[in-house]
């Protein structure tokens, strides 16, 4: 298969929110959301759109690795949470660092990162694409209820993104999945004004069963983690570092658990940026690879999981 990762980067908004901050707005405390979800902070993008924040992540992936936008031959975004149909991230994306190739974006929510990267592997396969540029970037806090303390206290705002150059045996096996669901997790949209809809439309803001997520994504990273290792020939024990999604501590620290695998593995940044959506596992490989502890030839897992419902995983050599 198909491609290796040759830059990250990323995008961290302006503004801090600490849990302290919150308790202004909904009945919850420091202690709590430590506690139940793992969290200290996240950023909220007071003044960047997703579209600009993306903007921000591609750059600084590409800068990392020298590549310019001249040579990029596909850029995929991923996002659910855009203010914008159109332009697309990826158009955005685009025309920012003045690029000049077709570019779409994938909404599959926070699994959407690990979408692209399969998306961009199949029409890298195909021979015609040598560099793609994958961006993740949410600004989820726009659709947050902030009366509604079982969801808004969980997201964070950010982008994350990677540079991918074609070449063999770097991108070792991968799965996607989709059960599609309409009552765990839910983003209604605003549905405009036009005079000839009936019936009432629901607030655009996150709906979400936490509980029922929380089952889900401890067996997807699990299962999905042990199905790309099994594919890819490997065993857990093989695996240098574990990427996941950044839901919530516990989820990470119960999939540890599962798969036999010491925490230090599971590269975690929630306590710090909370869930940033498909943002958060090119936010977190940024900074695994940027803290010098990410080798060539190190075995590495990214998973994800969230609405749809959908979850990802892929084995990687970097
Ligand atoms: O990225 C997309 C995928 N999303 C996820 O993976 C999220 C998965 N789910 C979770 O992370 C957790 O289920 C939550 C963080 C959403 C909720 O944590 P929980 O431990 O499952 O709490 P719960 O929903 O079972 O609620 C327990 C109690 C309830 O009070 P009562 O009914 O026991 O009196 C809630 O009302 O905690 C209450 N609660 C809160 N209390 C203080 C819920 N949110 C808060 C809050 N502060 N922010």
């Amino acid at each position: 298969m198909s491609f290796k990762i040759i830059g990250t980067g990323k995008f961290i908004p302006d503004y801090s929110v600490d849990n302290n901050m919150l308790t202004q707005y909904v009945d919850t405390s420091d202690e709590w959301i430590k506690q139940r979800v793992g969290i200290a902070s996240r950023y909220i993008s007071t003044k960047y759109t997703t579209n600009e924040m993306g903007a921000f992540a591609a750059k600084d992936a590409m800068e990392q690795c020298g590549v310019s936008a001249d040579e990029i031959d596909l850029i995929i975004a991923s996002t659910c949470s855009s203010e914008f149909s159109c332009p697309t991230v990826a158009g955005f994306v685009q025309k920012s660092i003045g690029a000049n190739c077709p570019v779409f974006d994938i909404n599959s929510a926070c699994s959407g990162f690990l979408f692209c990267l399969e998306t961009a592997a199949m029409y890298m396969n195909s021979g015609k694409y040598k560099k793609v540029l994958v961006v993740g970037s949410e600004r989820i806090s726009r659709l947050l209820d902030w009366s509604d303390r079982s969801t808004c206290v969980i997201f964070g705002d950010g982008a994350g993104a990677a540079v991918l150059e074609a070449e063999n045996g770097h991108y070792l096996a991968s799965k996607l999945f989709t059960k599609g669901d309409t009552d765990i997790i839910l983003i209604p949209l605003d549905i405009g004004n036009s005079p000839f809809y009936r019936g009432e439309a629901k607030k655009p803001a996150i709906y979400m069963l936490g509980q029922e997520t929380f089952k889900f994504a401890v067996n997807s990273i699990v299962n999905d983690s042990l199905d790309v290792l099994k594919e890819a020939g490997l065993t857990v024990d093989d695996v240098d570092h574990f990427v996941p999604h950044q839901a919530n501590g516990r989820i990470i620290n119960f999939a540890a658990k599962r798969l036999g695998v010491p925490e230090e593995k599971f590269v975690s940044i929630i306590s710090e940026y909370g869930n940033t959506s498909s943002s958060s596992v090119p936010m977190a490989l940024d900074m695994l690879n940027r803290s010098g502890k990410l080798k060539r030839g190190d075995i590495v897992v990214l998973s994800a999981f969230g609405g749809g419902l959908s979850s990802a995983a892929c084995v990687i050599k970097w």
